[in-house]
């Protein structure tokens, strides 16, 4: 089955879909993106996206082709189109297309921005990976000081992963002053004596939409939060350590930088976490 993609108000096969040799995402990384997790052909916390979605498009001073509730519309026919019922929709706003390359903005009223959209099938409930846990290393965190705004502007991530792959490791945390600020692509997590650290919220983090439920569903379960800086070192003397993201909810770290955490295996407040985050997400998916 060919994969049917959204560009620009239309619905076309993925090898039919154009996008300008002008587009500014694609000359200046001038976009924007969010990536929503589908459970039982449902979305996942799509309100809380489509909030950072705004949010992000806000503080770059771009405007959103369609309104958030034609959003809505457009993941459920994707969905629909696809057949889809578990893996993930990635959304992309940018700029658009202006006459020519230029560094200056186009002005909004005369070049729309160009909007995309496509499925991924993935099966994030059953991860093989969540049953022996991931390992990562640390890197220095070298991306620009805006990392709340959630930009297409990906290559350090995407350095950062080979970085890992080349250590023989799956991920990377990335450290800024001694403390650790996120993954590539996911925000990180500590656990020791029965209290989760995780760093608190800044421009120096992406705004993580999944951990804000994590955080949400520990606390009502009674679970010691912290939110504040950590070191490599303290995560490396850590009891268990965690990830999260849309893309794989929340997923154990079990080895830093070649230490095994605990046991070596995934923690039991980790695997806590991840069934109440399946159950609550399933609950409320729309
Ligand atoms: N990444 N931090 C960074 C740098 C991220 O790129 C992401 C998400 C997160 C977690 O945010 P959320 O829980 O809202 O997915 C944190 C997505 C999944 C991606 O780039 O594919």
């Amino acid at each position: 089955m060919t994969r049917i993609v959204y560009v620009n108000g239309d619905y076309v096969p993925e090898d039919q879909a154009k996008v300008s040799v002008f587009d500014r995402g694609f000359l200046f990384a001038d976009g924007v993106y969010e990536v929503t997790s589908v459970l039982d052909g449902k979305l996942v916390d799509f309100d809380g996206h489509t909030r950072r979605l705004e949010r992000s498009l806000n503080e770059l001073d771009m405007a959103a082709p369609v309104t958030m509730d034609e959003l809505l519309a457009i993941h459920r026919e994707l969905m629909a189109q696809n057949d889809l019922s578990e893996g993930l929709i990635y959304l992309q706003i940018t700029r658009g297309a202006d006459a020519d390359r230029d560094f200056v903005f186009p002005d909004a009223s005369k070049v729309p921005s160009t909007l995309v959209l496509f499925t991924q099938t993935k099966a994030i409930a059953d991860s093989p990976a969540a049953k022996v846990g991931m390992k990562v290393i640390s890197i220095e965190d070298q991306r620009w000081a805006r990392r709340d705004i959630k930009t297409v502007q990906l290559l350090y991530p995407s350095m950062g992963k080979m970085m890992a792959k080349a250590a023989g490791a799956d991920d990377a945390w990335m450290t800024e002053d001694g403390f650790v600020t996120e993954g590539t692509s996911n925000n990180a997590y500590i656990i020791k004596d029965g209290k989760i650290v995780t760093r608190h919220l800044s421009n120096e983090i992406l705004h993580g939409i999944t951990r804000a439920a994590v955080l949400r569903f520990a606390r009502e379960a009674q679970m010691d939060v912290e939110e504040r800086a950590f070191t490599i070192d303290e995560a490396k003397s850590a009891d268990e350590a965690f990830i999260t993201s849309a893309s794989t909810f929340v997923m154990p770290v079990v080895e830093i930088d070649g230490q095994a955490l605990g046991s070596g295996a995934p923690g039991p407040i980790a695997l806590r976490l991840r069934e109440i985050y399946f159950d609550e997400s399933r609950k409320a998916a729309i």
